[in-house]
């Protein structure tokens, strides 16, 4: 800004006359009028508008007038800065309603339009069949129990009356878990059957005791159409006082009925399981030949292999061995207990022929058994 000139002539400085604040209000209207969207207007703003622009610095040079000429620039000035402000406001608005005008035709969304379904996925069969399980038996009147997956070898062994040397301990069928220097041994396994929450569930729970449990296990066995190195166990377990083999069977029986269909018989035979005292292998009625396959001039069944026979459990009086280790009088008491394969139990009832199909998790193989709850 130029200091205050007593002497100064108005007429004489070009950037107040008239004419050049009209050219500079004509270049203006003519650069916000040309603006086609709202980048352009934009700069036409700070060109013609801004800080820098020469409206700003001509307004600037009033103060340098003389006082009789300021009042005139200044208006001059400040009508042209107002035509300025009022050619952009009108003009951003044409603009803003152009672009609003235009999302809204290119961005119409077609409600009739199909779209890509997202399937709502399907709850796994393992999971369906083992809760399905564990509702026959709290529907007559078991509770749930659980124990962890990391187990230890006590629990999963010693208290289930398996001998120190007993082959299931060794390497080719337990994981065990290494200690935290890397000894191969800590003294916990990856449970291999569900049958250590049997030791927790009468440790920790008042008699008499009806409680299932089901839940993952783990072997060393290799994956293949027969096996697989993680699966599902159910157990059950009731310690009350005068039960007897007749108890287990007749829960088994309800078990089968419930899960296979009416009126199928089941049938056990000797077993061996350490913590089992006698210990039964248990089998059910084919159910899909119910024995047709057996007879003269019955048609081959696939499910039964013809043996009109299906081995669904191992099951047995609780070892009094066992009960002593969980401190409970076996004079007094007495139990049963039983286990089963979750995946088993789904190949059986569903025809499922490979066992793989049930960790390969496929969504295709899971959506086949529907959303069931
Ligand atoms: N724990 C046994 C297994 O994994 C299955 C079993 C057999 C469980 C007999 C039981 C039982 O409760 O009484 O092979």
């Amino acid at each position: 800004m130029s200091a205050p000139n007593k002497s100064y002539d108005p007429v004489e400085v070009a950037a107040l006359s008239a004419e050049e604040v009209q050219r500079m209000v004509d270049a203006a209207l003519t650069a916000i009028a040309g603006a086609a969207d709202l980048q352009e207007l934009k700069a036409a703003r700070l060109a013609h508008a801004g800080d820098r622009a020469p409206i700003a610095e001509a307004n600037a040079e009033i103060g340098a007038l003389p006082p009789a000429a300021r009042a005139d620039a200044g208006r001059r000035v400040g009508a042209a800065k107002s035509a300025i402000r009022g050619a952009l406001t009108h003009r951003q608005q044409e603009l803003e309603a152009d672009r609003d005008h235009r999302a809204l035709a290119e961005e119409t969304v077609d409600v009739t339009l199909p779209w890509d379904r997202v399937p709502p996925g399907a709850r796994h069969p393992v999971t369906t069949v083992g809760e399905r399980l564990a509702d026959i038996f709290v529907g007559m009147g078991y509770e749930i129990a659980e124990g962890p997956e990391a187990e230890a070898e006590w629990y999963n062994f010693d208290a289930l009356n398996f001998p120190p040397d007993h082959p299931a301990r060794e390497m080719q069928d337990t994981f065990f878990v290494a200690g935290p220097h890397g000894e191969p041994r800590s003294g916990v396994v990856l449970r291999t059957h569900t049958s250590p929450v049997q030791i927790r569930s009468m440790l920790t729970r008042p008699l008499p005791l009806y409680v299932v449990s089901p839940g993952k296990c783990y072997r060393t066995d290799t994956l293949d159409a027969t096996h697989s190195p993680v699966f599902h166990q159910i157990e059950g377990l009731a310690v009350d006082e005068g039960l007897t083999m007749a108890d287990l069977r007749g829960a088994i029986g309800a078990f089968v009925e419930a899960m296979f269909g009416e009126g199928l018989r089941t049938r056990l035979r000797p077993d061996f399981f350490p913590f089992t005292e006698p210990s039964a292998d248990v089998s059910m009625e084919c159910h899909v030949c119910r024995g047709a396959s057996t007879r003269p001039g019955g048609d081959p069944c696939r499910v039964c292999r013809s043996q009109g026979w299906i081995e669904i459990a191992g099951a047995g009086m609780v070892n009094p061995r066992v009960l002593v280790a969980c401190g409970i009088d076996p004079d007094r008491y007495s139990g049963f207990a039983f286990g089963l394969g979750i995946e088993r139990s789904l190949m059986i009832r569903h025809g499922v022929t490979d066992i793989r199909d049930t960790v390969e998790g496929d969504v295709r193989f899971s959506r086949a058994f529907g959303m069931e709850a």
